[in-house]
């Protein structure tokens, strides 16, 4: 029994894990040039250690014409020059593995760059090996195959004179689509993936995975018919000949279907990142700039339910936060005069759920939202696109800029704040980004040394997570499910019960609850006073009692 647990914590062992993201154009420079780069993470590996992360997810760093921050591919099996070399990321995996850390490689296998040379063999003609390794439509120049458009806007579909046919591609057009139905696609995809198991990644993230098994001419992108079953071959030719984390991108994910992915008999991923919770503070059916108040019920609910569906039938991945979203603690917390605890808190309230913690980058010091005065100061292309589109269409300048400040994805890209000195210590030339101004007061170094700090308060709850079984195996239930303020759950291991209680509004709280558990061991609390039954703004505390 004893040695069934333990094999199965060996296979498992990403369920014990916190994985930490980072965006390596912002994350350290090295070279002077403004832009992160591996040799940056290499030496900042002592911070990631210290924080106590099992494994660092990295943003794609293969070689890219960059349209799209490098989730357009040309070379799978190379290093962006921009971020180093081959053998600087060798490097890297052995230096990480050294303290401990596995390497989490982003796939991109929905899409390449149309510099990638597959694509550049298939455009030559009809007949050429490569022409179905992409999904093309015969055609007449100007009449797409059908209405379908692209993620970055304007149609699907791109013509190519010389083939008088057209490609499909879900994101920019030079991302051109790959032919999932074709085997040979498939099984170069798996040597790609091998590769680098061999070179000893501990993992993989796959970037929209849910929808490569499209069918145009249905009009079918996610959760196409055969997407399990390509995901299980996938699993099987590759990630199953390793003891690896994997992780899914799935948009179009319900608890059911996340089931199928992250089944406990490891036949596909070790789970997915869902965006339920993350797609609630927008009007239905419109636009994510198109703020609607925070449905603080709604986002307890649906975590809820997650954490009931997911109960020994899957696996959750816990997050508040990735390079494409806006700061937590700007989004549901107070980036004024209660930052500190209402980071705090809000780690605390994802940390106590089941499932495997993910950290971005600055989230562990509390890094806010940037406020930018002008547009030239931001760089993703879907802001750009959104700001001139709107201010043709007849919007504010001024609601403009606050559904940006609210959303734009250059909100989690500004460097990250190592120290007060000139650029947060990110690099010694000009940052390709600016650096929030906010630096001098929010930096690693100053957190660092305070005792009190966001990051000390994140150290505590990775090492709480590894000391306590319950963290891990606890069973979810969530109380008071209408209360419009306090957001509180119990985990039940056995004899084992913790209760995590949390107040999410900036006044005092009264929570009678807390005088039931007022023995009870305090496993992490951010505040110094006594726990009464009364939460002061922000307050949030995990307990924990033996029956
Ligand atoms: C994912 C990435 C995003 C990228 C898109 C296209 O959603 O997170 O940054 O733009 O895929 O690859």
């Amino acid at each position: 029994m004893a040695e069934n647990r333990a094999k199965e914590q060996q296979k498992s062992w990403w369920k014990n894990a916190v994985v930490y993201q980072i965006y390596p154009k912002s994350f350290q420079d090295s070279d002077g040039d403004g832009v992160g780069d591996i040799r940056g993470i290499i030496g900042r590996l002592d911070y990631l250690e210290e924080l106590g992360i099992d494994a660092v997810w990295i943003s794609p760093m293969y070689r890219s014409p960059q349209n799209d921050n490098g989730y357009d591919i040309s070379d799978y099996q190379d290093i962006d020059p921009m971020f180093g070399t081959l053998a600087d990321m060798d490097e890297l995996i052995t230096e990480a593995r050294k303290r401990g850390i596995r390497i989490i490689m982003d796939l991109v296998l929905n899409h390449t760059s149309d510099e990638h040379q597959w694509f550049e063999e298939a455009k030559k003609g009809k007949d050429n090996p490569y022409h179905d390794y992409y999904v093309w439509r015969d055609g007449e120049e100007g009449t797409y195959p059908n209405e379908m458009k692209a993620v970055f806007g304007g149609p699907a579909w791109e013509w190519v004179p010389e083939l008088k046919q057209y490609y499909f591609h879900q994101f920019a057009p030079e991302q051109p689509d790959l032919n999932w139905e074709n085997p040979k696609v498939r099984r170069e995809i798996y040597d790609m993936i091998l590769w680098w198991m061999e070179r000893g990644v501990g993992g993989f993230r796959l970037d929209v995975i849910d929808q490569i098994a499209k069918e145009p001419d249905k009009g079918i992108t996610n959760n196409g018919p055969r997407l399990h079953e390509f995901l299980r071959e996938l699993s099987k030719e590759t990630f199953q000949k390793g003891n690896l984390i994997t992780v899914g991108e799935a948009w179009g994910a319900t608890p059911e279907i996340a089931k199928k992915y992250s089944n406990p008999d490891g036949s596909e991923f070790s789970m997915v990142f869902q965006f339920e919770h993350i797609l609630l503070d927008q009007q239905e059916g419109k636009e994510k700039w198109d703020l609607a108040p925070l449905p603080f019920v709604k986002l307890k609910k649906c975590l809820a339910r997650w954490q009931e569906e997911l109960f020994e039938k899957g696996w959750n991945s816990l997050f508040w936060n990735n390079h494409d979203l806006p700061r937590i603690v700007s989004r549901w917390g107070d980036d004024g005069e209660y930052r500190t605890e209402s980071a705090k808190m809000l780690a605390a309230v994802l940390h106590g759920m089941q499932g495997t913690p993910y950290i971005y980058q600055g989230e562990e010091l509390g890094m806010t939202n940037v406020k930018f005065a002008d547009i030239s100061d931001y760089r993703d292309v879907e802001t750009t696109n959104m700001y001139y589109e709107r201010l043709e269409a007849g919007y504010e300048q001024e609601d403009v800029m606050r559904s940006l400040y609210a959303k734009s994805r250059d909100n989690a890209r500004t460097p990250m704040q190592w120290d007060a000195g000139e650029n947060a210590g990110f690099t010694t030339g000009t940052p390709w980004i600016a650096v929030n101004p906010n630096y001098t007061q929010i930096n690693a170094e100053a957190e660092r040394r305070n005792p009190d700090s966001v990051y000390q308060f994140y150290r505590k709850l990775i090492r709480l997570r590894k000391e306590n079984p319950i963290f891990v195996n606890g069973k979810f239930e969530l109380l008071f499910p209408e209360d419009e303020e306090l957001f509180a759950y119990t985990r039940t291991d056995g004899e084992t019960k913790m209760l995590v209680c949390a107040n999410f509004t900036g006044k005092n709280v009264k929570c009678p609850l807390l005088g039931k558990w007022k023995d009870a061991e305090v496993l992490i609390h951010n505040y110094e006073k006594e726990i009464g039954e009364e939460l002061k703004p922000y307050e949030a505390v995990i307990l924990v009692q033996h029956q």
